[in-house]
């Protein structure tokens, strides 16, 4: 046993908030309804769920399994089984790592949008483009932003499970769920918003191909905040008594229901406003503004409202992948928890302010082909969170034993588990190739050759070096 007592989550709800929140975040809000625009609609949302109820479901119950078990975060849980794979869980914390070289930067985007809405962002609608243009690539003021909002980040891990990410997740995800549907009530009332819905719940199959399965099975694994150890870390501070294949059920409806309900809230604005649902961060940015804009007086209050959304769902998500690479200090390099935060979020500080310069000064520098921004993005999104995933299934599946895993989700025989058997085979045999399919698929069509050899690389030398770390 450990020396130290180890944090636990103070409660149930506690838990299943700071788990949905780590979750629900810019994926939900801002990736999934422009990829179900690109994809033909509800013809991606059926995959998606498809997806989400196969793979995502499987894994996170693996992930649940694997932290209480140990009862220790990524790279100890792993290591705690062999030696040799604590580079699968090292993977993971670096994942977490260079995900914070670039989200804290949208973090603080949002943060300066719920100021915006109220400072003269609406009165221009045909500026607000432009305006987005002209403020990502400012030297200084996403800087600003992008350091209070990390400086957040910062007061609510240091705090420690109990009184800092759960407490945030209590009040924060309710408040989500609550300006969610006031959005919704909004945006489904508009006229000629019904025409939003009817492109959201008509499938047509005839656009789906090979790339629309890929992606929304990656989007399936970001969304789920799965393949990178954030989730064994948050289940090593559940108590024993817990049910984990209940809890991850509830946590995976969670997170994709209020997928849907951003999709439902965001493309009736947008057909009612003949806006096209078009990609990227310019979506959220600068179409929703625009739909807000013209909608009058309450305009401001909605926009800001929606900022104040995405701003909670991205700093629920941020605070769990600062936890995972401070739970790897706490647990493996046992430094105190404060200092380890201080630490990693100084780097990661550094890391975002390369990643929002590289958006505009340091546009003409790049590393492996592409800017900070875009390094730090496809390294983890493309390459590092599907083979994390894929890494856990086979280590689940392989490696630990079959009983060890039923006393586990069984609560040592308490409970009933009665898709066991179902699950154990799906995540043993048909998760890891599923996903070894879509990480080639996704990996070989890496433009940047140079970026795609460089992740693999790591991975190698990760592989190696295994023992060290
Ligand atoms: N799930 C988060 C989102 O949808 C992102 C995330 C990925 C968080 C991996 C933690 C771990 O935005």
């Amino acid at each position: 046993m450990m020396t130290e007592k180890r944090e636990n989550w103070g409660s149930r709800f506690g838990f299943l908030m700071a788990a949905a929140g780590s979750a629900v975040g810019l994926g939900n809000i801002w990736r999934f309804p422009y990829l179900t625009g690109m994809n033909g609609g509800g013809a991606f949302i059926i995959i998606y769920l498809g997806c989400v109820a196969l793979v995502g479901l499987c894994i996170m119950t693996a992930e649940f399994a694997v932290g209480r078990r140990s009862g220790l975060a990524a790279v100890g849980a792993y290591k705690s089984v062999s030696d040799r794979w604590s580079f699968a869980g090292a993977l993971g914390v670096l994942s977490g790592f260079f995900i914070m070289g670039f989200y804290p930067v949208v973090g603080g985007w949002s943060l300066a949008y719920i100021a915006k809405s109220f400072t003269g962002l609406l009165a221009a609608p045909e500026a607000i483009g432009d305006a987005f243009g002209a403020f990502i690539t400012n030297p200084v003021e996403p800087l600003v932003w992008m350091v209070i909002y990390l400086a957040i980040n910062v007061v609510i891990v240091a705090k420690g499970i109990q009184s800092g990410i759960e407490a945030a997740g209590k009040v924060m995800m309710p408040l989500l769920y609550v300006i969610l549907i006031a959005i919704i009530f909004r945006t489904v009332s508009l006229p000629g918003g019904g025409e939003g819905l009817k492109f959201l719940f008509t499938p047509d199959f005839s656009k789906v191909t090979g790339q629309t399965f890929l992606a929304a099975l990656g989007q399936a694994f970001f969304s789920l905040s799965l393949g990178m150890g954030c989730m064994i870390t948050y289940g090593s501070y559940l108590s024993k008594d817990e049910k984990l294949p209940q809890n991850a059920l509830i946590v995976t409806t969670m997170d994709t229901s209020v997928a849907l309900l951003a999709a439902v809230a965001i493309f009736p604005a947008l057909f009612a406003f003949g806006v096209e649902p078009t990609a990227g961060p310019g979506l959220v940015f600068v179409v929703i503004p625009q739909v807000f804009a013209q909608m009058g007086g309450f305009g401001v209050i909605f926009s800001a409202l929606f900022f104040l959304l995405l701003f909670i769902a991205a700093l629920t998500s941020s605070v769990s992948l600062l936890e995972v690479v401070v739970a790897y200090l706490i647990d493996q390099q046992k430094m105190p928890r404060k200092k380890a935060v201080y630490i990693t979020s100084a780097i990661m500080a550094v890391m975002c302010i390369l990643a929002s310069l590289s958006l505009g000064v340091m546009s003409g520098f790049t590393i492996f082909g592409v800017g900070f921004f875009d390094f730090f993005d496809i390294l983890t999104d493309k390459i590092f969170l599907a083979i994390g995933g894929g890494l856990l299934a086979i280590f689940v599946g392989f490696f630990m034993k079959k009983e060890d895993l039923k006393d586990e989700l069984t609560n040592g025989g308490t409970i009933s588990f009665g898709a066991f058997e179902v699950w154990y085979n799906l995540t043993k045999y048909v998760i890891p190739l599923v996903i070894a399919w879509i990480a080639f698929a996704g990996i070989t069509a890496i433009q940047q050759k140079s970026l795609m050899i460089f992740g693999l690389a790591v991975i190698a030398v990760f592989a190696i070096f295994s023992k060290k770390l």
